[in-house]
């Protein structure tokens, strides 16, 4: 029997790239009872994600033990070359929040961050674009409020074969135990307001 949660089913094979404490991961692992078509990833390695978010360590063993495939140091630019999961193809690949970092005298509005959150989007369209099983589709959770809508998500995405099919408004309370996480900088742990967010839904544009 498949078992959904918003968007997603336990049918499905889901790549999540960029997860902060695993949460996101946790909550679509228990709506599926089961985790086995999963992959949760993260940028950080086990020993700085543990660093960063204490809570990971719950979230980390709650994935093991629904059978979820859990890789650290999974950069989005290249995830398409690793080792594991360059075999695989994936029905949807989830990037929530993606964020290139917190950097002293850097504000969100500086063009020089808005410049590395574009290549990150950018990378991570790239790649994974080739991960995806015919008719998969990418997601991606982001604000789109100033400054977040100068990064002009939709034009990044066809830039790289990719076109936007839905926009979805996120609502975190239709994901309980997730904890969205700013991942970066001396406040990694702690959340940041989730003000206009969506869920832009791309395919590939045959
Ligand atoms: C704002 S946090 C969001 C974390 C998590 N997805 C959430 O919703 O709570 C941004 C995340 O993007 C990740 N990230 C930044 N650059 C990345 C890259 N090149 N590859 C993979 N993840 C990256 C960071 O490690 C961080 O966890």
């Amino acid at each position: 029997m498949e078992r959904r949660i918003e968007h997603y089913g336990s049918s499905q094979k889901i790549l999540l790239v960029g997860e902060g404490d695993f949460s996101f991961s946790v909550c679509l692992a228990r709506a599926f009872r089961r985790a086995t078509n999963m992959v949760a990833t993260s940028l950080d390695s086990r020993e700085s994600l543990r660093e960063k978010h204490w809570s990971c360590a719950s979230h980390l063993n709650q994935l093991k033990q629904r059978g979820c495939l859990v890789l650290h140091d999974v950069d989005v630019h290249d995830m398409d070359q690793h080792y594991i999961l360059r075999r695989m193809k994936f029905d949807v690949i989830i990037f929530n929040f993606p964020h290139a970092g917190h950097y002293p005298g850097l504000r969100e509005s500086h063009h020089q961050l808005i410049e590395m959150h574009k290549q990150l989007l950018s990378g991570f369209f790239a790649s994974a674009r080739v991960m995806l099983r015919f008719g998969g589709e990418v997601h991606v959770t982001a604000r789109d409020d100033y400054p977040y809508n100068t990064w002009d998500v939709e034009e990044l995405a066809a830039e790289e074969g990719l076109i936007l099919t839905e926009r979805v408004w996120f609502d975190k309370s239709d994901y309980p135990g997730y904890h969205n996480k700013r991942g970066g900088g001396i406040n990694s742990n702690k959340k940041f307001p989730l003000r206009d967010s969506y869920t832009f839904k791309f395919m590939i544009n045959y």
